[in-house]
């Protein structure tokens, strides 16, 4: 693993980062993911770990990361907030950087579902909790940030994030036509509560995730 880093700029910081999309189980060989490759967030976890932070990857990917990253393999949303939580409350910085599934299947059948006849099928789902919102309202001296993945109206919707989950930092990006899910760069506009939108120009996720992190560091001071 490289890292665009070598100063220490995180050393005794707890940095807890999630990453990739959630796998949300419907039967026992079936589940609904999304195309969320993990790369944002263990990028991030990489390079604070580079700055002398003590990581915990809740991560639903297997991609590479730095011996010293503290890694847990989770599948569902309901077991990334589980990990997220156990981990909460002795955290300095927590990144949302995982596409967290918003629907589940009502119900994970034990046995292999079969079909019947020719019909097509109605597959229940109910609402996942929002993570990042939890933890939004239940911080303390804990910097939370969060991504935004859209494809329209990036600013705007991103926006409306930040304040409805009551997070520190969002970080706004493009998804589709070759952006964000599974690309190697990308590139996002952070947004603050109180300072102006801060675009970051389209670089590696290794290179974006060192600038995001000296930016949060930064505003915490
Ligand atoms: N998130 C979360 N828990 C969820 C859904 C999202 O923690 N159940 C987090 C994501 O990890 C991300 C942020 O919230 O950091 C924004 O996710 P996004 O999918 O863009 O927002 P939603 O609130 O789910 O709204 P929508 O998908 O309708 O745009
Ligand atoms: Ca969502």
């Amino acid at each position: 693993v490289q890292t665009a880093t070598s100063d220490q700029f995180l050393a005794g910081c707890k940095v807890v980062v999630t990453a990739g999309g959630t796998r949300e189980r419907l039967d026992p060989v079936r589940y609904l993911t999304n195309d969320s490759s993990g790369k944002m967030g263990t990028a991030l976890a990489n390079v604070a770990a580079a700055a002398g932070a003590q990581v915990t990857l809740v991560t639903t990917a297997a991609q590479p990361v730095l011996p010293a990253v503290q890694q847990v393999a989770v599948a569902s949303a309901a077991e990334m907030k589980a990990a997220v939580e156990a981990h909460f409350a002795a955290a300095d910085i927590v990144i949302m950087a995982a596409a967290v599934a918003d629907y589940r299947p009502a119900q994970a059948a034990d046995h292999k579902l079969k079909k019947t006849g020719e019909a097509g099928m109605t597959l229940p789902l109910v609402q996942n909790p929002d993570i990042l919102k939890a933890l939004g309202a239940a911080k303390t001296h804990q910097f939370v940030a969060g991504f935004a993945a859209e494809t329209d109206h990036v600013l705007a919707n991103a926006a409306a994030k930040l304040a409805r989950k009551h997070v520190d930092l969002l970080i706004a990006n493009q998804v589709g036509a070759g952006r964000g899910f599974n690309a190697d760069d990308n590139e996002v506009v952070l947004l603050w509560p109180d300072r102006a939108p801060q675009p970051l120009a389209r670089a590696s996720k290794l290179t974006l995730a060192s600038q995001i992190l000296r930016q949060i560091q930064e505003v915490r001071g």
